[in-house]
C-alpha cells in the first residue's frame, strides 16, 4: 500500500473575528481579489511539487478561516492544479470547511461540482444566547439548515460544537449534544471551549468577566461528552473528534499518524520527507505579504526545518496519543531508537492512564485528560 500524502490549502479571511479565536483568519472589510489569490496558490503548489513529486495524494483539505468565501471558481482552479501536478487517488477524500450561513451554503453545488466529497461545517452551538455570545453570525435554526442542505449535497458531513462554555451546565450540555447526535452522520468535533492568548476572550478572561468551567468540572464535561457519543455509535478516535468506526477524517488522521502532507496558503505547515528526514515547513502568516512572497520567489515559505530523530519521535507520541488507536511502539523506536521505559510505562498502566496492546501504546479515556503529563513522563 502506498503511503498516505494530504494537501491541505489555507483560506485566511473570516467575514468577522470570532472573539475566542486565534487561528490564522484575517477580516477585509474592503474585499479581496480571489484571482490574484488562485494564481499565488496556483504557484505555490508548484513549489510544493517539487519538493514531495510523485506522491499519491489520497486526502484534500481546505480549511480557514473560512473557506466556504471561496467563489467555487477558486476552489476547481486549486482542484485542477493539484491533480496535474500528483497523482490524485480516485477515492480522495476532499474536505472544505463550511460556515453555516445560508449565503455561503447556497455555494454548496459549486463546491460539489468542483470536487469536494466532505464538509465540515461549524455550527459551534444549538443554543442561540450562547452562538450570540460566541459572536457567531448565524443562529441554530440556520446552522441546521445549512446541515440538512450540506447533507443533500455532499457524501460525508460533520460538524462542530464548542463545549464547556460560559454559564453552561452539565444538563444543558447533556441535552445539547443528545439534540446534536439525532442530525450528526457520522462525525462530529466537539471542542472544549479554550481561552486563546490575546483574544478578546483572553482578556475579558482576565478582567473576571468570562468564567469557563475547569477542573474537575471541565473533566466532567469531557466524560459526558464520551458517554454520550459512546452509546451514539461515535467514539472518540482522537481527543476531540468522533466517528463511526471508517468515518474517521482520513486527512486529519495524517497529522496525528505523522504522516507527510504539504499545506499551502497563509500560515499554513507542511511535514514532508525528503532525503530520510522529516521537514517542518511553515509559510508566513500575513496574507498580503504572503502574495508578495509568492509574486516574488513562487513559495511564502518563510521556515523549513529538519527535525532531529528525536524531535521527529518526540511529535510521533505527542499526536499519536492522542488518537484512540495510539502510537505502534516499533514505528517509535525506528524513529529515535528509543525504548520507552518499561517500569514507567507499569506505573502508568497501573494508574490506568495508558494501556499496551499488540505493540501499540494508547492513552486510556482518563489518560487522555492528563495528556500534557503524560506526554512529559513518556518523553523523559
Ligand atoms: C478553523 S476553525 C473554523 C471553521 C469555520 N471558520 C467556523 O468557524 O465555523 C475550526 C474549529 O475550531 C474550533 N475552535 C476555534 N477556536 C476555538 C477555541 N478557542 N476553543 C475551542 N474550539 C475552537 C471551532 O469549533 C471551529 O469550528
Ligand atoms: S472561528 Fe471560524 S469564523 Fe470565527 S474567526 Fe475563527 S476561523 Fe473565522
Amino acid at each position: 500500500m502506498t503511503e498516505p500524502f494530504g494537501v491541505y490549502v489555507h483560506w485566511p479571511f473570516c467575514l468577522a473575528k470570532c472573539p475566542y479565536c486565534d487561528f490564522n483568519s484575517h477580516v477585509r472589510h474592503a474585499g479581496i481579489n480571489q484571482g490574484d489569490f488562485v494564481t499565488a496558490y496556483l504557484a505555490e503548489l508548484a513549489h510544493f511539487a517539487t519538493l514531495a513529486p510523485g506522491r499519491k495524494v489520497t486526502s484534500i483539505f481546505f480549511g480557514g478561516g473560512t473557506p466556504s468565501l471561496m467563489a467555487p471558481e477558486t476552489v476547481a482552479a486549486i482542484l485542477n492544479r493539484i491533480s496535474e501536478l500528483w497523482p490524485v487517488a480516485q477515492d480522495a477524500e476532499i474536505t472544505l470547511e463550511a460556515n453555516p450561513t445560508s449565503v455561503e451554503a447556497s455555494r454548496f453545488s459549486g463546491y460539489r461540482a468542483a470536487g469536494v466529497n466532505r464538509v465540515s461545517l461549524g455550527v459551534q452551538s444549538l443554543d442561540d444566547a450562547s452562538l450570540k455570545s460566541l459572536g457567531r453570525m448565524h443562529t441554530a435554526a440556520e446552522a441546521l439548515a445549512a446541515l440538512s442542505i450540506a447533507k443533500k449535497k455532499f457524501e460525508r458531513v460533520s460538524f462542530d460544537l464548542i463545549y464547556a462554555r460560559q454559564g453552561q451546565t452539565l444538563p444543558a450540555w447533556r441535552e445539547e449534544l443528545a439534540s446534536a447526535l439525532t442530525h450528526a452522520q457520522d462525525h462530529l468535533s466537539l471542542y472544549q471551549l479554550t481561552i486563546e492568548p490575546r483574544t478578546p476572550f483572553a482578556a475579558l478572561y482576565a478582567a473576571g468577566a468570562l468564567t469557563v468551567p475547569d477542573g474537575e468540572k471541565a473533566e466532567e464535561f469531557y466524560l459526558l461528552t464520551q458517554e454520550l457519543c459512546d452509546s451514539a455509535g461515535l467514539p472518540s478516535y482522537e481527543v476531540s473528534n468522533h466517528a463511526r468506526p471508517g468515518a474517521e477524517s482520513r486527512h486529519n488522521l495524517l497529522y496525528w499518524r505523522g504522516r507527510d502532507y504539504a499545506g499551502v496558503g497563509p500560515g499554513a505547515h507542511s511535514r514532508i520527507t525528503q532525503d530520510g528526514g522529516k521537514h517542518a515547513i511553515a509559510i508566513r502568516k500575513s496574507p498580503e505579504a504572503w502574495l508578495e512572497a509568492v509574486a516574488a520567489s513562487g513559495h511564502g515559505i518563510e521556515q523549513d526545518e529538519r527535525l532531529s530523530p528525536q524531535n521527529s519521535a518526540d511529535e510521533y507520541l505527542l499526536m499519536g496519543l492522542r488518537l484512540a488507536e495510539g502510537i505502534d511502539v516499533t514505528r517509535l523506536k525506528a524513529i529515535d531508537g528509543r525504548k520507552l521505559d518499561d517500569t514507567r510505562l507499569q506505573q502508568l498502566e497501573a494508574q490506568g492512564l495508558v494501556k499496551r496492546t499488540h505493540g501499540r501504546l494508547q492513552a486510556t479515556d482518563t489518560g487522555r485528560l492528563v495528556l500534557d503529563r503524560l506526554i512529559v513522563e513518556l518523553a523523559a
